[in-house]
């Protein structure tokens, strides 16, 4: 496979299942006899040893996709019970901190998610939170299993000098995606645009037209930064993107101020009350709430979280493209589950793991979630099981052939303080929309992660 060495160059460079299963079934009383019958949700039996797994899915194809997959593991193992104690806020934006002030404390949840790369490996790994996985991947030969792009940067070495694995890549999402309502576009006479050009052209026509062009749920500031990083990437193409988060491609440029420029310009597309909204409200915005009416807006760019949010509505009416500026360019970003060190229950963990990493177990979860499976052996689920999306067979082509690269707001490009800071002056940016102010401290931000001199 191709793309996983073009991952490892990209990414590795920079570094780098609840509802009734879940909470609610943590509650349960427990049963005599888990319902492993087809569909059924098994509760927990008398004397199953809990294991807590904490994440930050908590909408509707999130949530069902983990669920899933817990619930699986539940019906298998009756002596373990897993809940997903999920955190609300997009993109771990209330989670990652909760998690770190638990792992701080000693007290960590027995797994959590946690994305591949800086976020890991800067805040995890690194300072010896995470026990090694080696004899997982091992055992499962995962090391041939998994792309050696993504196993880059699930990995580190250790003080032995060895390689040693850390965390147990469940799905891979792509950052940089455009969606639309396919009746609006097709009644506009309307194409799905492949430029910020063609984007403002599109943008005009709909605006004319009473439709609000572009929605977004900044509610979490990291959905605007995802739109900064669109920009810029449409802008540099994607070496020279990559080389934001490795120093060699200078913040304070032209090229970047171009961008910057844009950026400002796309933010007047944009829904008036962003700033209150989720990223999955923004993305509601282009169901119509009834048939034939008009949907609140007419795009919106965000993960391929977003088919998932789809799909769970049972909204079919929407198209999808690379964002603007990004044909052929996957921004990747992995969720990922390891082993704190000073976690409770860890026989049960690593068997929940072993389950995460399989071939069979992300061909529950990822047709729920969006995102194509980072297990190469998985794709194919049993006939009678949820099958992925039109555009998840899409994805799954263009992540095997597209040039990679990092997240910055899903913790690939760029260390957890870098990320920071560039999300305080966007969030400046957003109320006061000054671009050599934002251009300075986005070239501060870089100094300060000691990335650029
Ligand atoms: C995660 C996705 C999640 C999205 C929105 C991203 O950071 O990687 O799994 O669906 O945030 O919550």
């Amino acid at each position: 496979m191709k793309l996983p060495s073009r991952l490892l160059a990209v990414i590795s460079v920079a570094a780098i299942v609840a509802s009734a299963c879940s909470s609610n079934a943590a509650t349960t009383a427990p049963s005599t006899a888990p319902s492993s019958a087809a569909g059924g949700i098994c509760t927990m039996q008398a004397g199953a040893t809990p294991i807590e797994a904490v994440s930050w899915w908590t909408t509707g194809g999130e949530s069902s996709g983990f669920n899933a997959i817990i619930n699986k593991f539940n019906c298998d193992n009756p002596t373990f019970f897993v809940t997903n104690s999920a955190i609300a806020g997009g993109a771990g934006s209330v989670a990652q901190a909760a998690l770190q002030n638990r792992v701080l404390a000693g007290t960590p949840p027995d797994t959590f998610q946690v994305h591949m790369g800086h976020e890991l490996l800067d805040t995890y790994v690194t300072p010896g939170y995470m026990d090694n996985l080696d004899d997982l991947f091992t055992a499962n030969n995962w090391t041939t299993q998994f792309p050696k792009g993504v196993l880059d940067i699930v990995s580190a070495k250790g003080t032995d000098g060895a390689t040693h694995y850390y965390s147990v890549p469940l799905d891979i999402h792509r950052a940089n995606v455009l969606w639309f309502n396919k009746t609006v576009f097709t009644a506009n006479n309307l194409t799905a645009p492949t430029t910020w050009a063609e984007f403002f052209t599109v943008a005009d026509a709909l605006k004319a037209k009473g439709i609000t062009p572009l929605a977004v749920g900044d509610n979490g500031i990291w959905a605007n930064g995802m739109l900064l990083e669109d920009v810029l990437l449409a802008q540099l193409g994607a070496d020279k993107f990559k080389g934001l988060w490795t120093g060699s491609t200078d913040w304070a440029s032209a090229d970047v101020t171009t961008a910057l420029t844009t950026y400002a310009k796309v933010l007047t597309y944009v829904n008036t009350d962003h700033s209150s909204l989720s990223w999955d409200q923004a993305a509601d915005y282009l169901i119509p709430a009834s048939a034939g009416a008009q949907p609140k807006a007419a795009m919106t760019i965000m993960g391929d979280w977003a088919a998932g949010e789809f799909d769970n509505k049972k909204f079919t009416d929407y198209g999808y493209a690379a964002a603007p500026g990004g044909t052929g360019i996957y921004q990747a970003l992995a969720d990922s589950f390891g082993l704190p060190t000073k976690a409770a229950h860890k026989d049960g963990v690593k068997k929940f793991l072993t389950l995460l990493g399989s071939a069979a177990g992300q061909d529950i979860f990822n047709p729920y979630k969006g995102s194509v499976p980072a297990n190469t052996m998985a794709g194919n689920p049993p006939a009678d099981a949820k099958q992925y999306s039109t555009y998840q067979k899409w994805a799954m082509g263009e992540w095997k052939g597209d040039t990679i690269v990092p997240s910055m707001e899903h913790g690939a490009a760029a260390a957890p303080s870098w990320k920071g800071a560039i999300e305080t002056a966007v969030t400046s940016f957003v109320a006061t929309p000054d671009v050599p102010t934002l251009q300075t401290a986005l070239v501060a931000a870089c100094k300060d992660a000691k990335v650029c001199k």
